[in-house]
């Protein structure tokens, strides 16, 4: 069948009418979207774990945004306050404050290094965020969901320290495990209300008990609204879901946000000194009051409003469900909803080494510096992304399929067919892409399957599916390559090469815009490539699906973008690592 379109402007100028996203109202609203990742500890260095559950699944997403021309913020913060930082400072005789301020450098260098793009990244000792907190204090109290309360304490004689809960270790009174921790069993994921034979987890010697004055939160109050919430959210995955409404179900605990310490921030009150809010407390706030300085930087205004008229996305990986779901929702709700509850909990699992639990002391651990001074940042991302379902399922890190992945699929699928192309290019046109001529059955499916990429993978994208995009876009590229193949533009320099280069120069052209949000980096280098004035990410994911490289056009320096990784780089890996079953 051969046939030709009336002209090329059909190809390139044309709107694409069937490009809608799953939420089409908000994109029509453009209506703006906050993310938020969760807030790391300032006292370790980020690892592949907090990578795959929550920063690069929210980094692909607001890229995603911000390419389809979205209102979009990302805010995250170190989290600073507690007492395993206390008493790290105090090992290494820093100042808790000396501390965690390194440890908020040394995220954020390694965020950036990894191309994880926060619109602001701030820290919960912030001055903001102090006010932000003991003002949604005050207004919790005013609301009569604060009340004083005498605890009986573990307090540790050896460490002459009151013991958080972290540093309380025992058996969990409902599912029996040993060695967990007294505000989280992490096998069944629940708070236990009174944790079972208890040891000081700094010395191993059982601790004794002292009173304290402490201030409660009323969690029981919001049990019917938070199901409410919970069954309304149609947006929440249902499995959680289901078992955040057991625990409803089986009745809330009141949580004391209160700390005998002189870490953290200051509770406002005349007759609370010495006391400090427990970290839980105040770090989802930082969400918020991270939000509000980055409104307050760039436009001057108070975040509120804004805040308000968003769609809130909270990536969190699946051991802060419980603060997530029942936690943070009830303290807005407590302060009237002045600041509305998310829309999306997007909950991930964890990710496993070698299918083994990841463990900093057991040497069974990679860190993100120590693996991207070896591997290209982008190689990681599209691993990770490639193996990251949007689900509470753990995920596997593996030596070998990471070799395998990046050769194959990245390199010998997407790297092949966009090498392929702006080489025959280079070599055979002299850089400049040839005019069309004929159109054959397939050339129209390469043309289909250019126009449809953007709404199929835009759709899995929207939803925060990184995976399924993923391999939607290898699909794309896989057929590519076929198509190239089957065509042989090498055999004859005729109209029916022209059209296949044609074509293909464009299909690279969209594949640098589907890449971008998942290896920016890279995105670029293919973008330069094609000799394009812009950037990347300045381009809009709509215009990815039309044929924008004209003919005539003349590409730029052409180099392979991915180099193979050797077989001998992944063994010393997993010689450093130790045994491997
Ligand atoms: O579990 C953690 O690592 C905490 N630092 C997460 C805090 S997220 C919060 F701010 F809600
Ligand atoms: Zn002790």
């Amino acid at each position: 069948m051969l046939s030709k379109p009336n002209s090329n402007n059909f190809y390139t100028n044309n709107k694409l009418s069937s490009y809608s996203l799953n939420s089409k109202e908000e994109l029509e609203a453009n209506k703006p979207i906050v993310i938020t990742t969760a807030l790391p500890y300032a006292n370790g260095e980020i690892h592949l774990g907090h990578i795959s559950s929550t920063y690069l699944p929210a980094d692909i997403f607001t890229r995603f945004l911000r390419i389809s021309k979205m209102k979009v913020f990302h805010v995250g913060a170190s989290d600073d306050f507690g007492t395993p930082i206390l008493i790290k400072a105090e090992k290494e005789n820093k100042t808790p404050k000396e501390f965690v301020d390194y440890w908020n450098r040394r995220d954020l260098e390694d965020f950036n290094a990894i191309g994880i793009s926060f619109d602001k990244f701030y820290k919960t000792s912030s001055i903001e965020n102090q006010k932000f907190v003991q003002y949604i204090f005050n207004k919790l109290r005013s609301n009569g969901h604060i009340y004083e309360k005498e605890v009986i304490q573990f307090y540790c004689d050896f460490d002459n320290k009151f013991l958080p809960d972290r540093y309380v270790i025992g058996i969990c009174p409902y599912c029996r495990s040993k060695d967990q921790y007294s505000d989280l069993c992490e096998k069944c994921g629940r708070v236990p209300e009174e944790i079972l034979e208890p040891k000081c987890g700094i010395c191993g010697q059982s601790p004794i008990k002292k009173t304290s004055k402490h201030y409660f939160f009323k969690l029981s109050n919001f049990s019917f609204e938070l199901k409410e919430w919970l069954t309304r959210n149609k947006n929440l995955q249902e499995d959680i879901k289901n078992y955040v409404l057991h625990w409803i179900g089986e009745g809330l605990e009141d949580w004391d946000i209160t700390r005998d310490l002189d870490w953290g921030i200051k509770i406002p009150l005349e007759d609370a000194k010495g006391k400090v809010f427990y970290g839980w407390f105040d770090n989802h706030l930082c969400y918020i009051s991270t939000f509000n300085a980055l409104i307050k930087e760039r436009i001057g205004r108070h975040g509120k409003d804004i805040w308000n008229t968003s769609s809130i996305y909270h990536f969190i990986g699946k051991d802060i469900i419980y603060h997530h779901f029942l936690f943070l929702p009830a303290i807005r709700m407590g302060i009237n909803r002045e600041y509305k509850l998310p829309d999306y909990i997007p909950v991930r699992g964890h990710l496993m080494l070698h299918n083994k639990k990841i463990s900093k002391s057991r040497n069974w651990y990679i860190g993100l510096k120590e693996f991207i001074s070896l591997f290209k940042p982008d190689f990681l991302r599209f691993y990770i992304a490639l193996i990251s379902t949007s689900s509470q399922d753990d995920i596997n890190f593996d030596w070998d399929i990471f070799y395998s992945t990046i050769n194959n699929e990245l390199i010998d699928n997407i790297g092949n067919f966009i090498n392929r192309t702006l080489s025959f290019i280079k070599k055979n046109y002299d850089g400049i892409v040839p005019e069309p001529g004929v159109y054959y059955e397939e050339d129209k499916n390469g043309i289909k399957a250019i126009m449809n990429i953007a709404k199929d993978t835009g759709e899995f994208l929207h939803k925060t599916e990184t995976d399924k995009a993923l391999k939607t876009i290898l699909k794309f590229s896989n057929f590519f390559n076929q198509y190239f193949q089957r065509k042989e533009p090498w055999c004859n320099k005729d109209s029916t090469a022209h059209t296949t280069l044609y074509i293909s120069i464009n299909a690279v052209r969209a594949l640098a815009i589907l890449l971008s949000p998942f290896i920016p980096k890279s995105a670029e280098i293919i973008w330069s490539q094609l000799n394009n004035n812009d950037k990347v990410h300045e381009e809009s994911w709509e215009g990815l699906s039309l044929l924008k490289i004209p003919p005539g056009h003349r590409i730029g320096n052409i180099s392979p973008i991915f180099k193979k990784i050797e077989r001998k780089e992944i063994e010393k890996e997993k010689i450093k690592l130790g045994s491997i079953d």
